[in-house]
């Protein structure tokens, strides 16, 4: 919704259903007035809302978590291996006259078996990533984030700081939250850290990576190529110059994507602001 139309539509509600596209900041909810009970968001990321500014007028915070670990853990996961076997510039050769006589070493990508992987925040999503990187016969999983997850054993995944992680990983995957701690984490020291063969996919937020930086590291060879979901701006340019670079694979944040998925997080974003608006606990409140 375009930010005046936005302005103007909440005035006097008691209640606001928000997408994560729509930025719920202190005058979105000076505008909305004294009536305002809660937002609820159709989504489980919630950096798009003031979380101070509710806090402190006591407007509840509502949220979509779980009911899309499934279907982000599919994407990340096709978008990894979309990266590593280099499926868009496949598709494109097959159909635009590139494909000649079969050759062996043309459209090669990287294998999963025997890898490192480093999850960076294993949380619901990095938690059910893993689960499916260990079908693929995956050798070392290491992750990191603000403490040890009891979940880590079954999963056979070592807990490692940031710095290992980045050193040792020929594969890494952002599903963290976005924090100030993970604001621009990916950056150019993070970048001279990786592996000249690694591969970032990020499948969080765009803000986790700091886009100038992955540029230069895509053209300098710093690390192999990067999977996006997720870029800072939504959408992001057509000529950006990520766009131009053959390693790198832009997806339009579809994590959630599914027809199932998003019923079921339609249905619980309206649960919320219906429970928010009569006062009740919503079903996933933040605050
Ligand atoms: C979320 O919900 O935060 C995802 O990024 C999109 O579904």
């Amino acid at each position: 919704m375009p930010r005046a139309e936005l302005l103007e539509a909440v005035k006097g509600a008691h209640g606001i259903v928000c997408m994560l596209s729509d930025k719920i900041d202190k005058e979105v909810i000076e505008a909305a007035g004294p009536n305002l009970k809660c937002i609820s968001t159709l989504s489980v990321g919630f950096n798009h809302i003031d979380v101070d500014e509710c806090k402190t007028r006591g407007i509840k915070i509502g949220n979509t978590p779980g009911v899309l670990t499934n279907a982000t853990a599919d994407l990340a996961l096709s978008l990894l291996l979309a990266t590593c076997r280099l499926i868009p510039q496949a598709v494109h050769e097959a159909k635009n006259g590139g494909w000649g006589t079969w050759k062996p070493m043309w459209l090669c990508g990287t294998e999963l078996a025997g890898k490192t992987v480093g999850i960076v925040g294993m949380g619901r999503i990095g938690s059910a990533v893993a689960k499916r990187l260990r079908a693929f016969e995956i050798g070392r999983l290491l992750y990191s984030g603000r403490s040890e997850k009891p979940n880590a054993k079954e999963l056979q995944a070592e807990f490692v700081d940031v710095d290992t992680l980045l050193r040792e990983a020929d594969i890494v995957v952002a599903t963290c939250a976005l924090a100030p701690e993970t604001t621009n984490i990916f950056n150019a020291d993070a970048f001279k850290k990786m592996k000249n063969t690694a591969i970032l996919v990020n499948a969080a937020r765009g803000a986790c990576v700091d886009q100038d930086a992955l540029v230069e590291a895509l053209k300098a060879g710093e690390i192999k190529a990067a999977g996006l979901d997720v870029t800072t701006p939504e959408p992001l340019p057509t000529d950006h110059e990520l766009f131009k670079l053959p390693n790198c694979v832009i997806l339009p944040h579809i994590g959630s994507a599914t027809d199932e998925c998003r019923s079921i997080m339609a249905v619980m974003t309206a649960e919320n602001c219906v429970k928010g608006i009569s006062g009740e606990d919503m079903p996933a409140q933040v605050c």
